[in-house]
């Protein structure tokens, strides 16, 4: 495995993602636990992210020395790159030109680094992001490829097997930056790259087993992909040991409910307890505005709900959850003080502490994209799989205001016809999220000979890579009209379409 140090850059869970794709498991640590985690995981090599910090600050972080007696391949990247250079004697210099963004890097000498990408002698486009900057390299070093701004683009002391490059090849706007990893890791650190999914099944089946034994687990399903996948991979270790809780809440999308309890009990024969309880959560949250209210009250609910009907089956071990590996990395900050919640995503927290129970997480190390590889790797149709990211509280927050009956029914339908006419134009897997929201607004329109007075229906579609930024999609005008169209005709209560064209920030994702 390899071991990925992280010293709070943005995109460190990204230099994960390229090295999974490498087929090679890896772990993110933060800096101050990198010594415990080579403990550990005895990493057979351990690459250093990028960060928002100067090594020239006293108190930079850093890495343990044993790092350097290890003899363990390494990658420094960025931040990482100066850490390596100040580690092991070189110079760093602050105040310089600060270069961001793209750059274009000439490769000095071949290097394994670059085998099968770059050759010597050529250009190629990266992406750069630093304000200090190497001046001097350590003894051993040599230059492999120069930038205008960075002489010491890339460097490596090819005998120990230290690498450091000043670019950041984990980004996309570094086009060949997956393979210059992949380079890393096979050529260099020598691992194979046998870690799939296939083998991850094989792995994730047998520790079940081994966890839970003759025990008996209850898993609570959303709905959504995680929990799903979740459910069938521990269904596969254990049979029947499992029963699993449908918490319908009545805010899933048009016949998603339905799809949900006929994957379970008619594809895979998973014991399901389904309990209709929309009339609990919307004369709940009826009359309620208050778009943090309303998450707090669907997430009581719910825990409340899963606690009644766990206790009626009784005599369960084990609570299973759709943990993700995002959920667990621990995160560097640097900004010292409390960060500020903007919504509270963790729709059921509490669960595991009231339920006093013991947990179940197969995709604790799993990223979104490979649950989604997990989930198809499992048997699980590619229309349920690939489905865009649904919150938690659904569509009550997708109906700023109070919810209601009527109004969930109109959303359903306006949403239902945007994504039949999204699928239809191909648009689907090129779009991170999108969704209609009915907002609390009535205006005047005319149809046929008469007056209407009736609801606006906000669209939404967002490109994006993690949720945490977001671009909106530009749609042609034709797609937009006739959808518009479609949804006015066909859906009561809509007079008005209107689309939402804010970037996250300064915008959110969704509009509560
Ligand atoms: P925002 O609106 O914060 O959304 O830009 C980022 C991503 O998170 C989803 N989201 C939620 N997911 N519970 C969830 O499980 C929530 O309360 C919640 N609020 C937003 C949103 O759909 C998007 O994918």
């Amino acid at each position: 495995s390899v071991l990925i140090v992280d010293f709070g850059s943005q995109v460190t869970q990204l230099i994960a993602r390229r090295v999974r794709e490498a087929g090679v498991y890896c772990e993110i640590v933060p800096f101050q636990s990198a010594e415990e985690g080579l403990k550990r995981l005895r990493p057979k090599a351990v690459i250093l992210s990028g960060s928002p910090a100067s090594v020239l600050d006293e108190k930079a972080p850093g890495v343990p020395k044993t790092l350097w007696d290890a003899g363990l391949p390494v990658l420094g990247i960025c931040y990482g790159q100066q850490v390596m250079c100040s580690a092991l004697g070189g110079h760093i210099e602050g105040g310089l030109d600060r270069e961001f963004g793209r750059a274009f890097i000439e490769i000095e000498r071949s290097s394994p680094l670059f085998d099968g990408i770059w050759a010597e002698g050529t250009r190629h486009q990266v992406w750069m992001s630093h304000g200090d900057r190497v001046t001097q390299i350590p003894e051993g070093f040599a230059v492999i490829a120069t930038s205008p701004g960075a002489p010491f683009a890339a460097i490596a002391d090819e005998r120990r097997r230290l690498y450091a490059v000043q670019f950041h090849p984990e980004v996309v706007h570094t086009p060949d930056g997956g393979r210059l990893l992949a380079n890393f890791v096979h050529r260099i650190a020598g691992l194979s790259g046998s870690w799939t999914m296939a083998a991850f099944r094989e792995q994730a089946i047998a520790d079940i087993r081994a966890k839970v034994g003759s025990g008996r687990v209850i898993c609570g399903l959303s709905g959504g992909v995680d929990s799903a996948v979740a459910a069938v991979l521990i269904h596969e270790a254990i049979g029947d040991q499992l029963t699993c809780i449908f918490v319908d809440h009545g805010l899933l999308r048009q016949n998603e409910a339905e799809q949900v309890v006929e994957l379970f009990r008619g594809s895979y024969n998973i014991p399901l307890v389904h309990v209709q309880a929309e009339d609990l959560f919307v004369d709940a949250l009826t009359g309620e505005s208050d778009p943090e209210v309303k998450r707090k009250t669907i997430g009581r609910l719910f825990i409340e709900t899963f606690e009644a009907e766990a206790k009626k089956i009784g005599g369960a071990d084990f609570l299973a959850q759709g943990t993700l590996y995002p959920d667990v990395i621990e995160s560097v900050s640097f900004t010292g003080g409390p960060s500020v919640t903007i919504k509270s995503h963790h729709n059921v927290g509490g669960l595991p502490e009231r339920m006093n129970m013991r947990l179940v997480e197969p995709l604790r190390e799993l990223f979104k994209d490979e649950v989604r590889a997990l989930g198809r790797e499992l048997g699980l149709p590619e229309a349920f799989v690939g489905r865009h990211p649904f919150p938690g509280p659904g569509l009550a927050i997708r109906c700023p205001g109070g919810v209601t009956r009527d109004k969930l029914h109109i959303l359903r339908q306006a949403d239902a016809i945007y994504l039949d006419e999204i699928r239809k134009a191909g648009l689907y897997d090129a779009i991170w999220q999108a969704f209609a929201v009915l907002l609390p607004v009535q205006t005047v329109g005319v149809m046929g000979d008469g007056r209407t007075y009736e609801f606006v229906c906000a669209l939404r579609a967002v490109t994006s890579v993690d949720g945490m930024t977001a671009d909106f999609y530009h749609y042609d005008m034709d797609f937009l009209g006739r959808t518009a169209t479609r949804i006015i005709n066909e859906v009561r209560g809509i007079n008005r379409v209107v689309y939402d064209i804010t970037s996250k920030p300064p915008g959110t994702i969704e509009w509560e």
